[in-house]
């Protein structure tokens, strides 16, 4: 049983290890820009895409983890561009789950730094191609 623990954490924690972050300034960041619209537990609302359990998906690609740095919600946030870094790694974190498929190599400042300064529009069709394109290559 204890072996059977320690294997499952050996091989989920590389998946979900975000890296260097302050959960509680994270949290505190989530907490002032972006639940409001994403809901405290990270399920959405109406136009809101649920992130729990979901956004993992999108780490499978290249496009797929620059769109949630350059989705409006994060790029144009007020956010620097460390703490936009923590909060997504922290997302990723706590609310991507099983979703996430491939080893997570967190996002670094200058990484979300640079994405940011192309933020999308025409958000909606993007994704739907991003996720169909990730889904064809299963
Ligand atoms: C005013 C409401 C609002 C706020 C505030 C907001 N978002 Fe969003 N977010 C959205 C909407 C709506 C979408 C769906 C894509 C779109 O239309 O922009 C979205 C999509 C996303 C996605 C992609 C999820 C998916 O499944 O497509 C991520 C990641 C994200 N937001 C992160 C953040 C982060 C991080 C913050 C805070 C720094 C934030 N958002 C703040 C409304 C918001």
């Amino acid at each position: 049983m204890r072996l059977v623990l320690a294997l499952g954490l050996a091989l989920l924690g590389p998946l979900v290890w975000g890296g260097d972050i302050n959960p509680q300034r994270a949290q505190f960041n989530y907490q002032m820009s972006c639940q409001g619209c994403h809901a405290p537990d990270g399920s959405g609302a109406n136009a809101v895409p649920r992130m729990r359990d979901q956004v993992g998906i999108f780490l499978a690609s290249g496009a797929g983890r620059e769109y949630l740095v350059r989705v409006p919600g994060s790029a144009v946030s007020a956010l620097s561009d460390a703490d936009l870094a923590e909060v997504l790694n922290w997302i990723v974190q706590e609310f991507a789950g099983a979703s996430v498929t491939v080893p997570f190599e967190p996002y670094t400042p200058q990484e979300v730094g640079a994405l940011r300064q192309h933020p999308l529009n025409e958000v909606m069709a993007y994704r739907a191609q991003l996720l169909a394109d990730i889904a064809s290559a299963k």
